[in-house]
């Protein structure tokens, strides 16, 4: 490995560790007292297969902000133009709208106040670690409200992070964002096995608009990335994802 690509990498793992020390994503999870969290490695990985695929990156769902920040981060280090679109209501979840999302109902994310971050909080945590810049772009209000009008301003995407518990979030970033994802660019979805609501909403716009690219079993201990497992036993803790090959 070269000197420079060396310095990159470590680079990397030192924001990751930032990222993990200060809690700032929930991709942390049982790994943060190492320091370290395998999934933040696997996003760096994602970042890496993905940045010859044009389009820019897309996290619905971004809570403290520190998964973006590792892809702003990763992008600088590596002097990569695209774009960070971080999109949220800066509030936390919304009330179950059973009406439209039956799935949703008896969901409670939304009495959570550790999982309601403002937007000036998440900014400052890009700025503490000289991250924030005019390519990062912040997408505050309800996805039903903001991917649509957000999907008329995109081009293209070539990595796509859901992380929205629900099955409205799921749903919503999938109708507006999916089709602007590259060919060859990766869609990973956070709560695919830990959140049913997630899931039905995976599956039902997989059935819906036939996508068939096999889903990355996150229960299977496949090790793609070659990162081992992690201190839960599981793979990847509950992630899925997949390559859009048409
Ligand atoms: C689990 S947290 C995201 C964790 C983050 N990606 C990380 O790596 O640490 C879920 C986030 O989704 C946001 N969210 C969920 N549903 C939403 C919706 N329908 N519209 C806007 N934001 C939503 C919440 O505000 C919250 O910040």
């Amino acid at each position: 490995m070269s000197e420079n690509k060396e310095n990159k990498s470590t680079d990397m793992e030192k924001i990751i560790k930032y990222i993990c020390f200060n809690k700032l994503s929930c991709l942390c999870g049982a790994d943060e007292h190492l320091g370290s969290s395998i999934n933040l490695q696997r996003l760096v990985k994602c970042l890496e297969l993905t940045k010859d695929i044009p389009g820019d990156f897309v996290e619905t769902g971004v809570w403290r902000g520190g998964a973006s920040m590792l892809a702003q981060a990763f992008f600088m280090k590596n002097k990569i133009n695209k774009k960070v679109y971080a999109a949220d209501s800066f509030e936390g979840l919304p009330r179950p709208q059973v009406e439209k999302y039956p799935v949703d109902a008896g969901d409670i994310h939304f009495k959570f106040p550790s999982l309601s971050v403002s937007r000036e909080e998440v900014e400052e945590n890009f700025r503490q670690i000289n991250l924030l810049n005019e390519n990062v772009i912040f997408v505050e209000g309800w996805f039903e409200d903001t991917l649509p009008i957000l999907r008329e301003s995109l081009d293209k995407i070539s990595l796509l992070r859901l992380d929205g518990d629900m099955y409205d979030a799921t749903w919503n970033s999938l109708v507006n964002l999916y089709d602007k994802l590259s060919i060859g660019g990766i869609i990973i979805i956070d709560d695919y096995s830990t959140h049913f609501r997630c899931k039905k909403a995976v599956l039902d716009f997989r059935e819906k608009y036939e996508i068939t690219e096999e889903i990355k079993d996150p229960e299977e201990p496949d090790d793609y990335f070659g990162l081992g497992s992690t201190s839960t036993g599981r793979s990847s803790g509950g992630v899925a994802w997949w390559i859009k090959e048409k």
